[in-house]
């Protein structure tokens, strides 16, 4: 770390306000960036921290759509689910502001007026899509259509899902607006451009400054730059209503990119948190801006940002930008949508008071190089056999035998051995390594490094046995337990950044006020004769049982997203079929057709079409095996009153007699729904005329 910088600004990417927080987010930059502000404050820095929510952007709109409310509804929602939950994961932000509050709109309204006044961005009228039914432009998210490349009919306009395609609305077949169903016409608007193709050079110059980036994050800025044609301009107003309205002549209805505003929420969150001197983070060449993000964020804070900044002229530039890979969970992408993430507050739900635990598991198995994979198993193992048996087991060691030796009062130490200097110099050597490790955005590494001293003290005190020792020679117990207590109290100090309620907890059990990172380059901070709290466990085991609550869940999860993905693929537009040839009365008296209760209903190994059903006929009870589980789970229709074809004459499917034929109707996309009877409450049996 440059020593030259005075102060140090620490962001993490304001999240959108559109969904609870998962481990994904506190792995990809949440964590790292508490960590290393953490140890800052510790070392006795000057820094600050700022986050907030993203309140901005289409995904917002789209959210509040499906949830039936407005934008502002959903961000008031999630802004205060996001804000708790990074609270009681501990971390430490100065400020979680958001891109709501006054003072962004006036900052961000105010940053894009300097650049228009200064004659930055390019005026370009290009033909967007727009929906004449809505009355309104279509952001890229809200067009669907046909994939070019792998016919998927129901591409987005910025994307398709199935073949991973980046696209453009203009590229879709047969475009279709989502919020009328009508088709889109192309229409002319006018929007404002940062020239990033005129801007690139300066990009480049600045880049080339910072080639001690993490090879995947300048890597990545690189080949945006060497790709084709290199940077291209980018539109930095929208033409929807939700956002920071654009402040200029002849903008009505349009409002800044989102991108645009985000970062420069990093400036208000600064400016709220400090009034009178959030300049000095932002202006000062003393002042070193760290942006903690994703990899998905990588363009926008290692180019677009700086560029913006670069064409403002007021402000200092970012100074690293040390973006984590993504996490994976069980072996599959995280997906909001799909469900398939930890999310934070129910985590604390199952795994109470253990945020630590999280916290270490995702550390030591953080992101940095690569995509990683988050598995429960992993999460166990962290928990008993380093939390536990390493960490946890020499703390209580040490505190138990200080207890029943010295009636919990620190020992005299009264000579070293050899092997006692060398541990006490591999301890106060660790602050430094570690601290080396931090600095360089290294968390795994420095997280092991700590790991590595409790390793050290547990073979300390393994080697030495002072409960045997005891009996034979006391007076060298003192000095092992003396050296015990000394590690025990630094790895408090060490462990603050990564287990801040660990750390805290133990500075209890220690009787101690927490200690800066500095005091841990010695090894003489338990004072002979101070007494230590009652001990207590630091951790407890994390059972097979627990775990296996968890596996079964994201099980549960998995199999309905398969029933999902299938009914998409099978749902395809129906038109109404011609009616069947005649038929005679008494061919249709020979139906047995009668109401009847679905008692149980239980899915099918090996298909994901069939349900087993049991139904109360009135007159007997039976087996229905039926193809609707595509459209409803087991567990929807238990109670539900259907007509059942009941001398259909009986047949086996996937090895199970079915006895007749539940009734259902096609709706226009091709799926199976109940229609009768009506009403339920016909007694069972009634037969259907
Ligand atoms: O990816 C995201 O969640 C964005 N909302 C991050 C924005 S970071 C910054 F620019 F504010
Ligand atoms: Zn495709």
């Amino acid at each position: 770390m440059n020593s030259d910088f005075k102060r140090t600004l620490v962001t993490a990417a304001l999240p959108y306000a559109n969904g609870p927080v998962h481990i994904g987010h506190l792995a990809g930059c949440y964590l790292p960036a508490d960590i290393y502000v953490r140890y800052l404050r510790s070392a006795g820095k000057d820094v600050k921290f700022v986050c907030g929510s993203d309140e901005h952007g289409v995904p917002i709109t789209i959210r509040a759509r499906i949830e039936g409310t407005t934008p502002q509804a959903v961000v008031d929602k999630y802004h205060k689910l996001m804000g708790d939950a990074f609270k009681d994961f501990g971390i430490s932000f100065d400020i979680y502001s958001r891109t709501s509050s006054k003072v962004h709109h006036q900052t961000a309204s105010d940053f894009f007026k300097k650049l228009y006044d200064k004659k930055v961005f390019t005026e370009k009228t290009t033909e967007q899509y727009f929906d004449e039914s809505a009355q309104l432009f279509l952001a890229d998210r809200l067009i669907v259509g046909t994939c070019p490349r792998c016919a998927n009919p129901n591409a987005y306009g910025d994307q398709c899902e199935k073949c991973g395609t980046s696209l453009s609305p203009d590229e879709l077949i047969e475009p279709k607006s989502t919020l009328s169903g009508s088709k889109p016409v192309l229409k002319p608007t006018k929007n404002w451009f940062l020239p990033l193709d005129k801007l690139q050079p300066k990009i480049k110059a600045y880049l080339d400054q910072h080639s001690d980036w993490r090879p995947t994050v300048y890597g990545q800025c690189k080949s945006w730059l060497d790709s084709g044609d290199g940077l291209q301009p980018r539109a930095m107003t929208r033409d929807i209503d939700w956002g920071v309205p654009v402040p200029v002549e002849g903008a009505q209805g349009k409002v800044l990119y989102v991108w645009f505003d985000a970062p420069i929420g990093y400036i208000s969150a600064t400016k709220e948190l400090l009034p009178d001197s959030w300049e000095d983070y932002w202006k000062s060449k003393e002042s070193r801006l760290i942006h903690f993000i994703g990899k998905d964020n990588i363009v926008f804070h290692c180019i677009i940002f700086p560029a913006m900044l670069m064409e403002h002229g007021d402000f200092i530039l970012p100074d690293n930008v040390p973006a984590n890979e993504f996490l994976n969970l069980e072996g599959d992408k995280i997906s909001t949508s799909r469900n398939w993430a930890v999310w934070l507050h129910e985590y604390l739900t199952d795994f109470k008071d253990k945020q630590d635990v999280l916290r270490y598991t995702l550390c030591a198995n953080a992101p940095e190089t690569r995509d990683n994979d988050f598995t429960w198993k992993d999460f166990q193992a962290r928990n008993n056999s380093e939390l536990v048996n390493i960490f946890g087991n020499f703390i209580n060691r040490t505190l138990v035998l200080t207890h029943k030796f010295y009636e919990g009062k620190v020992p005299e130490a009264t000579d070293y051995t050899k092997e006692d200097l060398i541990v006490l110099q591999e301890l106060t050597a660790a602050p430094d390594r570690i601290a080396a490790s931090i600095e360089q955005f290294r968390f795994r590494e420095a997280v092991t490094e700590w790991m590595n001293v409790s390793r050290m003290g547990n073979k300390y005190l393994a080697d030495n046995a002072p409960w045997n020792l005891i009996k034979t020679n006391a007076e060298r117990v003192k000095t092992i337990m003396n050296v015990a207590l000394q590690i025990s109290c630094n790895l408090a100090i060490l462990a603050e950044p990564f287990l801040p309620f660990t750390s805290k907890k133990l500075f209890g059990l220690l009787n101690l006020h927490e200690m800066k990172w500095s005091s841990a380059k010695n090894a003489s901070n338990m004072a002979t004769g101070h007494a230590i709290n009652k001990d207590e466990l630091l951790f407890s085991k994390v059972e097979d049982s627990d775990i296996q609550v968890q596996l079964d869940r994201l099980e549960k999860i998995k199999k309905e997203n398969e029933r999902l993905a299938a009914l998409k693929e099978a749902s395809t537009e129906t038109p109404l079929k011609e009616i069947k040839e005649a038929t005679s009365f008494d061919d249709f008296l020979k139906m047995d057709i009668r109401t009847a209760t679905i008692l149980e209903a239980e899915s099918i190994p090996k298909t994901n079409k069939l349900l087993k059903l049991k139904l109360d006929t009135g007159v007997d009870q039976r087996t229905v095996v039926s193809g609707i589980a595509l459209y409803y789970k087991p567990e929807e229709i238990i109670g539900k009153q259907v007509c059942l074809l009941a001398n259909l004459a009986p047949r086996k499917i996937m090895g199970i007699e079915s006895q007749g034929m539940i009734l259902m109707a096609e709706n226009s996309k091709g799926e199976l729904c109940f229609v009768s009877p009506v009403n339920n409450g016909f007694q069972n049996g009634s037969l259907v005329k």
